[in-house]
């Protein structure tokens, strides 16, 4: 949710900057900017679209020169995403330039206060106040801009990843972080600071993480972190695991389909020393310390957001399979506003590929307030929600950059396996049946790799029903989380209507939408449900549904039911979501792409939810 970029130091900025931009910008694209102090001038260029546009016009009005600066891609939450909205955003005088992610809550009342003692508003942007307030503070007080800053966020409600830059000071850059987040980079003699690592990587390994309430004065020769009560800190340097690589397309028309298609290389990673064939366990080093209480459990909460969410589903039926401990999930941003009822036995659990989903960093808040073990299943290392959970998994799926979550997905529901087989160990399943279990998701990996081969058929099928305006994704146990994640990647990518529902609910209600212009996607494993479904297959055939199946390799008793019958690798049932999730992922990848959908970066999405 908006991505922010700055430098100081020797180098020429106008590149990192708009560089570090297109990096970040899956976290928004609807207007971008830049600000670069030089020569003593402070030039700012912002413009609606997307950063590619700001790079053309950049190019074209001549680069800007300079080697301290900052920049902005927008996820517009206050006013259209037009060039005076957009960031970075000038005082009056156009002494300093501010780029902000996050929302000023009481923004209204800093405005009204503002306009009151004279200031004028460009923008329709909350930012905009912050702004100029910083500008009040500096102008009754004469304090140095970084102390201006600092007192006028202590008035500031709300969250904000902001960086600053002034003429008046051609060696600082101030940052400063409250539930946005925001990461220093270290360099020999220059310091960056992005919303992520994406633009650090290719300039710096090591790495500062900021914290929610903290400040950082950067210099040429060093910098400083208080927090906004102006407490000095010490800040550990850390080094960053991401590859330049991994945040390429690396060919790939699209990230999204590199990350489809890297997913039988994220499982291994995921399961890479975890899955102990020869020991016959599972090794979960970031939970040893809380194994006990996990075990003690009474109940587990899961909270998440989106497609963590529907890997939260599956979860729930694994812990409750494997280590028959009730388990509740829950939108995170319902769980947080509704005073929930927390008892002692309780854990927490929250599922989030960023790391930063406002709605479940605060779920994680609510939860530690009530003094609940709470433990994350993130992608991000050194996340905000990895950083402020009492223990966790990391998922090790790589960066995922496609706006639409493929590879968590898969790797969050592998975590959650792990999770659950590990609460099994001698308890509920004999060691022949841990042996069993291990072995059938060890051999995951693979054939993931093999139904991939599967993307040509796909991308047949998805040509017939690109004009589709509906679409219905039904499935049963394990796989109605499925349904729901099949449901959700095609109306996030392709724009088309899309409903997933557990298969015997279609009776219930949504049968009364089947006729032939409604294609409905079954997922027909041969489990213990697998009869049930067929039943419904016949039920949507009955009334000329057209009727795409994902059944197991080697079955052809639906082909006289269905349109299209997709046949997957065999697996046991527990692991079936892993598998069958693949083709529907290719499936809507393909219907986006031959609509022109911009895959990547979906209409009115951003990656990381940083607001509420
Ligand atoms: C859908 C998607 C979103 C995210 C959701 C949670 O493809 O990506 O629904 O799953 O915003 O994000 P994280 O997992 O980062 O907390």
């Amino acid at each position: 949710m908006c991505g922010i970029v700055g430098y100081i130091g020797g180098q020429q900025v106008n590149d990192i900057l708009l560089t570090g931009l297109q990096r970040l910008e899956y976290r928004g694209y609807d207007s971008a900017g830049i600000a670069i102090v030089a020569e003593g001038q402070l030039k700012v260029h912002k413009q609606k679209g997307k950063v590619s546009d700001l790079v053309a016009t950049l190019e074209s009005n001549g680069q800007l020169q300079g080697t301290l600066g900052i920049g902005h891609t927008r996820w517009a939450t206050h006013g259209f995403p037009n060039d005076e909205n957009a960031h970075p955003h000038t005082n009056v005088t156009g002494s300093f330039a501010l780029v902000h992610n996050g929302i000023i809550e009481n923004y209204g009342a800093l405005r009204q206060k503002l306009k009151q003692k004279g200031y004028t508003f460009k923008s329709e942007t909350d930012t905009e106040a912050l702004v100029h307030l910083i500008d009040d503070v500096q102008k009754a007080t004469s304090l140095p801009l970084e102390e201006a800053v600092r007192q006028a966020l202590t008035q500031v409600v709300g969250t904000y990843g902001i960086a600053v830059v002034s003429v008046e000071d051609p060696d600082l850059l101030i940052a400063a972080r409250m539930g946005s987040p925001l990461i220093l980079g270290v360099g020999e003699g220059e310091y960056f600071i992005a919303s992520d690592a994406a633009p650090l990587v290719e300039h710096t390994r090591q790495v500062v993480y900021l914290n929610d309430g903290e400040l950082v004065v950067l210099r040429r020769s060093g910098f400083e972190v208080r927090t906004i009560d102006n407490v000095k800190l010490e800040k550990q340097i850390t080094e960053l695991e991401w590859d330049l690589e991994e945040i390429e397309k690396s060919g790939y028309e699209h990230f999204m389909l590199k990350e489809i298609m890297e997913q039988p290389e994220s499982l291994e990673n995921c399961m890479r020393g975890r899955l102990r064939l020869e020991e016959n366990c599972i090794n979960l080093g970031g939970l040893i310390e809380v194994m006990d209480d996990l075990r003690a459990a009474e109940r587990v909460i899961i909270c998440a957001c989106g497609t963590s969410w529907h890997a939260a589903l599956v979860g729930e039926y694994l812990i409750e399979k494997f280590a028959r401990i009730p388990v509740e999930v829950e939108y995170a941003s319902e769980f947080r506003y509704r005073n929930p009822i927390l008892r002692e036995g309780d854990v927490v659990l929250v599922i989030s590929q960023s790391g930063e989903t406002a709605d479940t960093l605060a779920a994680v808040r609510e939860a530690k307030q009530q003094g609940i073990l709470t433990l994350g299943v993130v992608n991000t290392v050194g996340s905000t929600i990895a950083r402020e959970t009492d223990a966790g998994v990391y998922l090790h799926a790589g960066p995922e950059i496609g706006v639409a979550s493929t590879k968590a997905f898969t790797a969050q529901v592998l975590v959650l396996t792990m999770i659950a087989l590990k609460l099994a160990e001698n308890r509920t399943l004999t060691d022949a049946e841990m042996a069993e279990a291990l072995r059938a998701v060890s051999q995951i990996p693979d054939k993931v790799r093999k139904l991939l081969e599967l993307d040509k058929e796909l991308c047949n099928i998805a040509h017939s029903y690109r004009f589709a305006n509906n679409f219905l994704y039904l499935g049963r146990g394990f796989n109605f989380p499925v349904a729901l994640e099949g449901a959700l990647k095609l109306k996030e990518i392709s724009y088309i209507h899309a409903e997933g529902y557990p298969a015997a609910e279609m009776k219930h209600g949504p049968i009364a939408l089947i006729d032939r212009f409604m294609p409905v996607v079954f997922i027909a494993m041969k489990d213990r449900t697998y009869d049930k479904v067929v039943s419904n297959i016949e039920e949507v055939a009955a009334r000329q549904g057209s009727v795409i199946a994902i059944t197991d390799e080697g079955n052809g008793e639906l082909d006289k039911l269905c349109e299209y019958v997709i046949r997957i690798p065999h697996t046991e049932e527990f692991l079936s979501p892993l598998l069958t999730v693949v083709p529907l992922q290719l499936l809507s990848y393909h219907v986006a792409v031959m609509r022109g959908c911009n895959v990547d970066q979906p209409r009115n999405l951003a990656k990381s939810v940083t607001v509420e």
